[in-house]
């Protein structure tokens, strides 16, 4: 079981584990919220491997069904609220779907598994249960004090701590990663990377929260895939691994090089993106900066990231770029009236 394989990580990992695994039957749950579309799996969606549940994590007795018709024994759980602007205004659903839906996914998985052997319940969570660094602190690690800041890194942060609290209560073999910020394509664009690449196809004004000098880790959301699988197949239960890319940007910086990028593809002169760049309102409670510490994963799993963030950052414009129709879909309807409220007082 992957439950939310619809969205944007998970559509990825859907895909790597379909294609290299024909012999697991991969369930698909998701609930289609805004940020869960099915066109994200056209390309393997026939599959023989392959099913989609139309069922939310917080329901016992679709959940339930759902073990009882697959045999289910491994969960990756990756479905979540996930937009840090969207907990500051509305906190409750985050609690609800981030902290009462794991629990929901635990409880059903203990009691459905009548012992553990050859079972597997593998929680994907943040960086940013970990609060915000300062310029000159150390990078996270696995051993670094959780200390959330905002309502959704609040919820992650309280469902990582009932993942653990059931393999240490129940014995249940869990696993847990903590991943820095993802990029690549079907990201909903909510999120910054794609939401300045849409502004600028559109020459629409590039919202930058506050002076644009908070800090994030990048990472190729096809490499967080990998480690997912790594994990998945070869992580010890009741650990936890931090994933990220060794790689940071402020968000000014980020946005100054996807502007002249899209300068040079859209064919228009040098400096014009620039000019749409608008200074806003800050985030509530705006973390400072992430950075990750993936030593453990290098050293005990064998992984690090595949593609320098140049190329990934390519590819990702180049993916947005031709696949408008994607963009054009996923922005109509309910995501105008969000963007229109969002960015109405900021
Ligand atoms: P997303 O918002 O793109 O996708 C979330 C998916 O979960 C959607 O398909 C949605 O329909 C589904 N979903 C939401 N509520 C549900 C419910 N109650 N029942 C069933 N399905 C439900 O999120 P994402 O960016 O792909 O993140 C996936 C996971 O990875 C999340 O747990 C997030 O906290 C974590 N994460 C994300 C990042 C990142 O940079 N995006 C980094 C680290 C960790
Ligand atoms: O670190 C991992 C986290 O990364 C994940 O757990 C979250 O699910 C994911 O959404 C992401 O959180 P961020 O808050 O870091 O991502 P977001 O794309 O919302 O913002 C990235 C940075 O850009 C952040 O410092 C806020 C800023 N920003 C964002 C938007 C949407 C702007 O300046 N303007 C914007 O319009």
């Amino acid at each position: 079981m992957i439950t939310g394989g619809a969205g944007f990580i998970g559509s990825h990992v859907i895909r790597l584990f379909v294609n290299k695994y024909p012999d697991y039957r991969i369930v698909n749950v998701d609930s289609l919220t805004y940020a869960g579309n099915l066109e994200n799996l056209s390309d393997i969606e026939n599959k023989a491997n392959y099913v989609f549940e139309n069922a939310d994590i917080k329901n016992e007795d679709q959940i339930s069904a759902i073990f009882d018709q697959y045999h289910i024994d491994g969960v990756i759980h990756l479905a979540a609220e996930s937009h840090v602007d969207r907990s500051i205004s509305g906190p409750m659903e985050f609690a609800l779907t981030n902290v009462v839906g794991t629990l929901n996914l635990l409880n059903i998985a203990k009691n459905k598994w009548a012992d553990f052997e050859g079972k597997s319940f593998y929680h994907i969570s943040t960086d940013e249960v970990y609060g915000s660094l300062s310029m000159d602190d150390p990078m996270f690690s696995e051993t670094t004090a959780y200390d959330p800041r905002s309502p959704y890194s609040a919820s992650k942060a309280s469902s990582d701590h009932f993942v653990r609290a059931y393999f240490h209560t129940y014995g249940m073999p869990i696993k847990i990663s903590n991943c820095s910020n993802n990029y690549g394509s079907h990201q909903f664009p909510e999120k910054l990377i794609p939401l300045v690449i849409n502004n600028i196809v559109n020459k629409k004004d590039i919202p930058v929260y506050g002076k644009g000098d908070n800090i994030r880790d990048w990472l190729w959301v096809e490499d967080h895939a990998k480690a997912i699988d790594v994990i998945f197949h070869t992580g010890k239960n009741g650990e936890t691994y931090n994933i990220g890319g060794l790689n940071e940007w402020t968000n000014l910086e980020l946005v100054e090089s996807m502007c002249d990028i899209l300068d040079e593809k859209l064919g228009r002169e040098k400096g014009e993106n620039r000019k749409l760049i608008t200074f806003v309102k800050d985030r509530l409670g705006h973390d400072k900066r992430y950075a990750i510490d993936a030593t453990k994963i290098e050293n005990d799993l064998n992984w690090k990231p595949s593609i320098e963030f140049e190329e990934g950052l390519e590819k990702t414009i180049d993916w947005y770029l031709n696949n408008q129709e994607w963009i054009e879909n996923v922005t109509s309807g309910d995501y105008q009236k969000y963007y229109e409220e969002h960015y109405k007082g900021v």
